[in-house]
């Protein structure tokens, strides 16, 4: 298949687009275009046969539910039984944004999409290209992110092209996402609501909007997560991640070490680092690539950078991404989660 890839002014929307997007899907067929999470691969939710293109083109388990994606609340009804209580308030708070509620569903959503689940997750993005097509297309669109499964998800056009080109019919180019991780999960239909998935909306911003929220502790124990796509290895560039963790003094001197250990042993090594530990190593050693993901007083441009960074390490050549471990709080819980599940939990003490 031939890929059509374009790139889109926000702040001047080509409407012949968003009408050739929509119009494929209405016809069944997949598109691929930037939320301010990370790029999505779309279908028509209500349309079985193009929500399985979406399976194969990414080489997705079909045990893994999708996110239907909904551009104002009377689309959001038809697809649910009920709205609790609590997720209203959710909504009000957080919609358009990273958000994903889980509702049960109603029969109008297929299995395909829930992966046989009795429960659908959906999710209002922030985006003016997603809202503009989801209104466009006139149907809920089905859509995990837009990569090959187990890569980092995309959060740049030239990244779902690496993954989608010649899979795909359309990939519209928004930019850089904003967030750079995928939205926050929350099952709101059990008590206390349980966040499955974190994300750039924070356990802390939850409690403080419904009172009480934890997260699921399947997340963290050897329990089976709530999400299916939690149980995955998941996020992983080609290279072999590996954290390093340790205290703030320490942690230059682990890093240096770590590496020499590495780059003696003949490996090409990408450094992730904080920029306090960054600042202190930078020109002290050549890594095939090196990035400062943000202080780690500022763990949102951390998250805005990781999965872009996973995948210039890749595009440098890396064997090894040595990635320092940061503060587990905020959206630091959502940064340190992505990093666990890239790292397969190799870590360096
Ligand atoms: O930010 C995002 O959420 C992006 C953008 C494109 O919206 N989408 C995304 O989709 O990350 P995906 O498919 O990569 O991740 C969806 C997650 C998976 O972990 C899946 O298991 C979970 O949501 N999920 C979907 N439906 C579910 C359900 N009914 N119950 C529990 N988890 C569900
Ligand atoms: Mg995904």
């Amino acid at each position: 298949m031939k890929t059509e890839y374009v790139k889109v002014d926000l702040e001047n929307l080509d409407r012949t687009i968003l009408r050739k997007a929509g119009d494929l899907l209405r016809q069944g067929e997949i598109v691929a275009f930037p939320t301010e999470t990370v790029y999505g691969l779309g279908a028509n939710a209500l349309d079985p046969v193009a929500v399985k293109k979406i399976f194969f083109a990414k080489g997705r388990p079909n045990d893994n539910p999708l996110i239907v994606h909904v551009a104002d609340l009377a689309q959001l009804v038809p697809l649910v039984r009920e709205i609790p209580e609590k997720a209203r308030a959710l909504m009000n708070k957080f919609w358009p944004g990273p958000l994903t509620l889980i509702f049960p569903k109603s029969p109008l959503v297929p299995g395909e999409v829930t992966a046989g689940l009795p429960t659908v997750a959906v999710r209002m993005p922030g985006h003016p290209v997603a809202l503009a097509l989801i209104k466009e297309a006139g149907v809920p669109i089905a859509a995990p992110s837009a990569n090959i499964s187990g890569l980092p998800s995309p959060t740049e056009g030239k990244d779902v092209l690496a993954d989608l080109d010649g899979k795909v019919p359309l990939i519209i180019d928004g930019g850089e996402t904003k967030v750079g991780l995928e939205s926050t999960v929350v099952d709101v239909t059990v008590e206390p609501p349980l966040i499955l998935r974190p994300g750039g909306i924070t356990l802390e911003e939850i409690a403080d909007t419904i009172g009480q929220a934890a997260f699921d502790p399947g997340l963290s124990q050897n329990e089976t997560p709530r999400s299916p796509g939690m149980k995955y290895t998941h996020y992983s560039p080609r290279a072999d991640v590996i954290i390093v963790e340790g205290q703030e003094h320490e942690m230059a001197g682990k890093v240096i070490s770590a590496f020499r250990r590495l780059a003696g042993g003949g490996k090409k090594v990408a450094l992730l680092l904080s920029e306090e530990t960054g600042r202190e190593i930078q020109g002290r050693v050549t890594p095939c690539y090196f990035e400062i993901l943000g202080s780690k007083n500022n763990l949102s441009l951390v998250a805005h950078r990781l999965f872009s960074s996973l995948r210039q390490s890749d595009r440098h050549g890396a064997d090894i991404i040595l990635i320092e471990s940061f503060p587990d709080q905020g959206v630091g819980a959502a940064v340190m989660n992505r990093i666990r599940k890239a790292a397969g939990n190799q870590v360096i003490n």
